[in-house]
């Protein structure tokens, strides 16, 4: 008997029957252009669209969803085009499909990569049973911008956390076999530097040294590789001087090559068609050209590919082998997803039926939700709440919303689908009075509409500030509204938009028992807040079951454990603030002014980074460190919960290479254990330190681990806790 053919061979003989048009087909991805169960398009760049699908001239589609729709796409392809090669189907499943997580920056304060990965797998569940088979997450970019709206889309400021996080979700999305219904390909981006965008402006420019680049921004990337990531998206801005999209140093020398990634890279949305603007191709010919040979194997949205890639090869612009192997890449990954198999796998109306807001799902993102809180700052123990405490005040407009909490990136949820705080708090007590304070934000902002933001319009003012002093504890609920974050969203103020810091101010004048919970997509300057109200809980925008779970933490049912995955900055004059920075030449204060400070400002934030408190308290001691193998420096500590409730701390792990040829910032995380301790107990917490946590990439993007001097230190955040020394040779 013949042996079955290897998939690497499937795609040989394909390759052989395939035109050059049916070729460059599969390098092209059409946005949803049709509704595809009404009538077939009759003209204009509809009618061309169908037309191409019926050629076998569309590789892939995104924005199509439901399993009937999709069915309907795949069928014509596979039942009228030449070969019947299945097409792809995409779409941005970012913190979930219907049933919402919360936002990945959200979940990045969780430290928690089990319940990360579980997340995602929920969401792969729920977009794997509308017909979808990949997923443009997760955003891997490492940011210190949090002007930038995006940042609320990414795991944070962290290379060693954001690697993590990156692995988890891959894991969560693709599971163990890509095959499977419920599995779908993920797509690791924006390759690379988008989170450097100048200024924090969306789209802008990026300009980053090798250090930086080589030890902060590509690393997670290469996680996602090792993670088997099957896709990975480039982007829209310019790196040093070259757009991503057109950018071979990145994507065949770096990617391709060095790092050996055998799936296949998408463009972002125009990305292709943009190197004209950015002045790097003199049209989109040209820019079809250029992004082929520097390694963009699909085109999303530019029509690119599909008007001028034949030509190209045709009159030797382009190498017909660069074509094969980017057609060679797309289909390895739908030979990977079944797709050959069984187009239709992925189109089961029971199972959209049956997947989608499932009762586990709900259970799954409330538990990621209460993981994501961070407790800021708690002076007195306003919290928790005792639960028959009396005349509870909520104020805010946030509070009584069942749609901001979910979040920018939710293209598939249904509007008005989450449990508002009030809600939440309802289901404990009836002891609550609600005042909206003034109405800040427009009811109809969107992912496509700005949000409008009142300052002026002070209603509702009185009659907050007259409930607030009939009040035994004021619940405020404030922050941004879900769209004044993602894509689009930079900020050049980050204070509490409109009149809230107003209301907090006059409520806090009638009475101090305020607890600040607030609701955002990225780190803000909350500096009087922080100096004044006593009690401040981080919550961010929390997904589908944010009430729920914001009340679980008031009342002290989940006792928060979130560590903040970004510096909040005092002032916007201090950005870009980042823990692991470098030191200058004049570090420290002198008498005279000649020393790295601002004249109007201090240097340190409002909230390091890896900042989170609990209702409990967490004791280090004992630090033990063994350097007798260089190869494997163990570092321990004892860590003790003191308080009076159980709780849970993520336990953090620092070095700094002290004497380096390159030289290493003052602080970099290098390990992490979030563990669970009842009030009383102790536990001992032990770190290996092995080459991957004490070398660097030097200028050549060699890995390197010098001998010498390290200082280590184990602690609560990145600006506390127990420090040591060891050397290695
Ligand atoms: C543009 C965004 O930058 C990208 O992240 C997203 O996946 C695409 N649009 C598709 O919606």
């Amino acid at each position: 008997m013949a042996q079955e053919k290897t998939t690497e061979e499937k795609i040989d003989s394909l390759l052989e029957q395939m035109t050059l048009e049916e070729k460059v087909g599969q390098m092209n991805q059409y946005n949803g252009f049709w509704d595809a169960t009404g009538p077939v398009p009759e003209g204009g760049n509809a009618a061309m669209k169908y037309d191409h699908l019926k050629k076998g001239w569309v590789g892939s589609m995104l924005n199509v969803v439901g399993t009937e729709e999709i069915r309907k796409l795949q069928q014509i392809v596979v039942e009228e085009s030449r070969l019947g090669i299945p097409l792809i189907f995409g779409y941005d499943v970012i913190h979930g499909y219907k049933t919402l997580a919360p936002i990945p920056l959200a979940e990045a304060a969780s430290w928690d990569m089990e319940a990360i990965e579980k997340s995602a797998r929920i969401a792969a569940d729920e977009a794997s049973a509308v017909g979808l088979n990949w997923t443009f997450a997760p955003m891997i970019d490492i940011s210190r911008e949090p002007r930038w709206g995006r940042v609320m889309e990414g795991g944070g400021e962290d290379t060693y956390l954001g690697s993590k996080i990156a692995k988890a979700r891959i894991k969560g999305f693709q599971g163990d076999d890509l095959s499977k219904p419920n599995t779908i390909a993920a797509c690791a981006k924006h390759f690379a530097g988008y989170g450097f965008a100048e200024a924090g402006r969306d789209y802008n420019t990026a300009d980053i040294g090798t250090s930086t680049l080589f030890n902060s921004v590509l690393p997670p990337f290469k996680a996602a590789i090792d993670a088997d990531v099957k896709t990975v998206m480039n982007g829209f801005n310019l790196l040093n001087g070259i757009p991503v999209t057109g950018n071979s140093f990145l994507q065949r020398d770096i990617l391709k090559g060095k790092w050996g990634f055998n799936g296949f890279v998408i463009s972002d949305w125009a990305s292709i068609a943009e190197m004209v603007p950015h002045g790097f191709a003199e049209n989109l010919s040209h820019a079809a050209e250029l992004g082929t040979k520097a390694g963009s194997d699909m085109d999303m949205e530019s029509s690119a590919y599909v008007r001028h890639l034949a030509q190209n090869v045709k009159n030797g612009k382009v190498d017909e082998k660069l074509v094969d192997d980017a057609v060679r890449r797309i289909l390895r990954v739908k030979f990977e997803l079944g797709l050959f198999d069984d187009p239709y796998r992925y189109c089961n109306p029971e199972r959209e039926q049956e997947r989608l807001y499932h009762d586990d799902h709900h259970a799954g993102v409330l538990d990621m939700a209460m993981k994501s809180i961070v407790l800021l700052k708690n002076e007195g123990n306003l919290l928790p709440l005792a639960k028959d405490q009396k005349k509870i005040a909520v104020i805010g407009e946030l509070a009584n919303d069942k749609n901001s909490p979910l979040g920018s990136w939710r293209l598939a949820s249904d509007n008005n689908s989450g449990v508002s705080f009030l809600e939440g708090l309802k289901s404990y007590t009836d002891e609550v009075s609600y005042a909206r304070g003034p109405k800040i934000f427009n009811d109809d902002a969107s992912f496509l509409h700005e949000v409008q933001v009142n300052s002026t319009d002070t209603s509702g003012m009185d009659e907050a500030v007259a409930l607030a002093k009939d009040s035994d504890v004021v619940l405020m609920v404030l922050g941004e509204h879900g769209f004044q974050s993602g894509e689009a969203r930079s900020r050049t103020h980050l204070d509490l938009p409109g009149l809230q810091l107003d209301l907090l101010k006059a409520v806090y004048e009638v009475n101090q028992n305020v607890v600040l919970i607030l609701m955002n997509g990225r780190p803000m300057t909350i500096t009087w807040e922080t100096e004044n109200i006593p009690t401040i809980l981080e919550t961010w925008q929390l997904g589908t079951q944010a009430g729920n779970a914001i009340a679980k933490v008031v009342f002290g049912d989940y006792n928060p454990s979130g560590k903040l995955p970004m510096t909040f900055p005092r002032s916007i004059g201090q950005i870009p603030i980042y823990y692991n920075r470098f030191s200058t030449g004049r570090p420290d204060p002198e008498p005279n002014v000649f020393w790295s400070h601002y004249v109007d400002e201090v240097n340190d934030p409002l909230f390091p980074f890896g900042h989170g408190l609990s209702y409990t308290q967490f004791e280090y001691s004992d630090l033990e460190i063994d350097s007798s193998d260089s190869k494997n420096v163990k570092v321990s500590a004892n860590v003790k919960n003191s308080g009076g409730v159980s709780g849970e701390e993520v336990v953090q792990l620092y070095i700094r290479d002290k004497v380096a040829s390159v030289v290493r910032p003052i602080k970099e995380l290098k390990g992490f254990e979030k563990i669970s301790l009842a009030a009383g107990e102790s536990k001992k917490v032990e770190f290996v330190l092995t080459d991957a946590e004490l070398g660097f990439y030097d200028h050549n993007y060699d890995f390197v681990v010098e001998p010498g001097s390290f200082e280590v230190m184990i602690g609560t955040s990145s600006q506390e806790g127990l420090t040591g020394h060891f050397k290695i040779d």
